[in-house]
């Protein structure tokens, strides 16, 4: 029997359990920055008893920002507003990593003042905007954009750094067959798709050094006609395995599409079968998010090994203190029923459940 409350070492961070607040966009920043609204917000989690709370993904460039509340990574004046977010939750003897999510494809030109940005030009239906293709040279501009995010990352304070590379963001358009259709070296194979995230997680290693906990969101498969397939989503987590990545939190799907991430009324754990795949494959650590609701899924997913940490999202808006109440034995299970209503709120910059 494992023991979900065991602490875990990822690198040379130890979390204190096996519980992972996921990336959840509160949209509460300002011009980039952090509010009173997130300190009392991330406080707030952190006397939750959580082993690893992960920051909603920051933009590492303006051309990157999917939305008005998003906080900014982009320059080093960052780097004192996002401390106070480190130091919430430091202070309740708490860990806490950042996100990187470079919006590519879904940002909005009222939004971030740019044209969006992408593997390949592509006209997207559902925003009305045409992606511009990225130059090779812009491309290796990018890798350092996220190398200097993550210095800033590191002297803000957060025991360690997530890459977003699911959901159709930039990195996993890149890895996507139906988004990248380049012919240079950074389309065509898997590993040419993923050699952009390669050379992110390779440049980061090299700067922040041997220890720095680098962790990375992985969509595995795309669920898209002719998108990325499982075995390649495999293909591409050993490659960022061998960029000595410490940890991959497994998720799926494009934003908006079959096989969505943020699955409507799923209350049970939705990429068990992705991650098994993925278990027998790599022998790094595994986080495991989607539908995990009950206490006893999240003993199996551990007890039969098919991750070493259970991540959260949804669960966490309903409730911030659940991991504690599971500590303290008062409940088991989260009601959170997955009705997607915090989604909403989230975009109108006012994150919370709507359940009574
Ligand atoms: C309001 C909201 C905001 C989210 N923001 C992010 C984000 O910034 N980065 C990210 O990787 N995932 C984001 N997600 C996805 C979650 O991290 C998670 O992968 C997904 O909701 C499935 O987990 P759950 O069933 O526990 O909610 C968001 C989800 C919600 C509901």
């Amino acid at each position: 029997m494992h023991n979900i409350f065991r602490p875990m070492k990822i690198n040379k961070m130890i979390i204190s359990n096996r519980f992972i607040r996921s990336a959840t966009m509160d949209n509460l920043g300002k011009e980039g920055m952090v509010t009173d609204k997130q300190i009392e917000l991330y406080r707030k989690l952190s006397e939750g008893d959580i082993g690893l709370i992960i920051s909603h993904g920051l933009f590492p460039t303006l051309e990157g920002q999917s939305s008005k509340g998003q906080l900014g990574v982009h320059t080093d004046e960052t780097i004192a507003s996002l401390n106070k977010l480190v130091n919430a939750v430091h202070e309740n003897g708490g860990k806490i990593a950042a996100q990187i999510l470079h919006g590519g494809f879904w940002v909005r030109p009222e939004v971030a003042g740019f044209q969006p940005i992408g593997p390949s030009a592509v006209y997207i239906k559902e925003t009305g905007q045409q992606v511009r293709e990225l130059a090779s040279d812009e491309i290796h501009e990018l890798v350092d954009s996220f190398v200097q995010a993550s210095r800033r990352i590191i002297e803000a304070g957060f025991d360690a750094v997530q890459l977003h590379a699911a959901h159709g963001w930039l990195l996993s358009a890149f890895l996507s067959p139906v988004m990248n259709k380049r012919t240079d070296e950074w389309g065509g194979s898997p590993a040419k798709r993923a050699r952009l995230l390669y050379e992110i997680c390779k440049g980061i290693r090299d700067a922040a050094g041997p220890e720095y906990p680098i962790l990375v969101k992985l969509g595995l498969q795309d669920y898209h006609e002719g998108g990325k397939s499982l075995s390649e989503g495999i293909e591409v987590a050993k490659i960022i395995e061998s960029a000595s990545v410490d940890a991959i939190e497994i998720s799926g799907g494009i934003e908006k599409e079959r096989g969505y991430h943020i699955r409507l009324n799923c209350t049970q754990p939705y990429y068990l079968q992705e991650c098994s795949m993925a278990r027998k494959a790599l022998s790094l650590p595994l986080i495991l998010v989607g539908g995990m609701r009950r206490l006893q899924d999240m003993q199996s997913v551990l007890d039969e090994g098919i991750a070493d940490a259970i991540s959260m999202c949804r669960p966490f808006i309903r409730d911030p203190l659940i991991v504690r109440k599971f500590r303290e034995g008062t409940t088991d299970y989260s009601d959170c029923n997955s009705c997607n209503l915090c989604l909403e709120q989230s975009r109108k910059g006012n994150i919370r459940c709507m359940l009574s």
